[in-house]
């Protein structure tokens, strides 16, 4: 019940997550039940790539990502709700942080990416395409700042509100112009890879 009524709502009505649902996203619970490592690993994001994290939220894999990519990589991570970006600045701030330089962040929506076209290698979203109302439009606007050769890394979480089954995240992307690469995890949790393929 606890989880069917929230569907139901947001079947009806898409909405950003509340910024309160960040205690349960930035848990050791959920960091355990779905590892940034492995959803990076899976996403296929290496050293020295330039990359978009979109819907970041107050940054539960953001800190992961900055750590793969390395000094010679940039992350931009991006959300439209500014109190999300505020937690995850707080989080930055922390003593055991500072020495973290390469990451970027900002406030903007999926659907007006202040980014140069073939900007990134890598435009990564964890639970986040389908709380977007309009995701065909947000899906083509990556298109546009995503590199030729770049990849799109899409994982989603059966816990999850708006959780959709692989076939339908397949369909949605391969209907905006991408390609399906590598598809890993399983029902409860996975990452799919795309590729542009036009
Ligand atoms: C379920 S949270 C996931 C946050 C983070 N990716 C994580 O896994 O912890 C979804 C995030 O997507 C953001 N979001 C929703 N619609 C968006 C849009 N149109 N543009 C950018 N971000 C959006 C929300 O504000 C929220 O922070």
């Amino acid at each position: 019940m606890v989880i069917i009524i929230p569907r139901i709502i947001k079947k009806i009505h898409k909405f950003p997550v509340p910024v309160f649902i960040t205690y349960f996203l930035d848990s050791n619970l959920r960091r355990w039940l779905q590892p940034p490592a492995k959803m990076i690993l899976r996403s296929g994001i290496k050293n020295g790539m330039k990359v978009l994290e979109l819907g970041c939220g107050s940054g539960s894999c953001t800190l992961d990502i900055a750590r793969v990519i390395g000094e010679e990589g940039r992350l931009y991570a991006m959300d439209i709700q500014p109190l999300m970006i505020q937690k995850l600045m707080r989080k930055l701030e922390k003593e055991e942080n500072k020495k973290i330089n390469n990451i970027e962040t900002c406030v903007a929506s999926a659907y007006e990416l202040p980014f140069e076209q073939d900007f990134f290698d890598a435009v990564f979203l964890v639970d986040v395409l389908q709380e977007i109302p309009d995701a065909a439009r947000a899906l083509k606007e990556i298109h546009r700042v995503l590199k030729r050769e770049g990849v799109l890394a899409i994982s989603e979480f059966v816990i999850d509100t708006d959780y959709p089954l692989r076939k339908t995240t397949r369909r949605q992307c391969e209907r905006a112009g991408y390609r399906l690469v590598r598809s890993r995890g399983n029902f409860l949790s996975y990452t799919l890879q795309f590729a542009k393929s036009g």
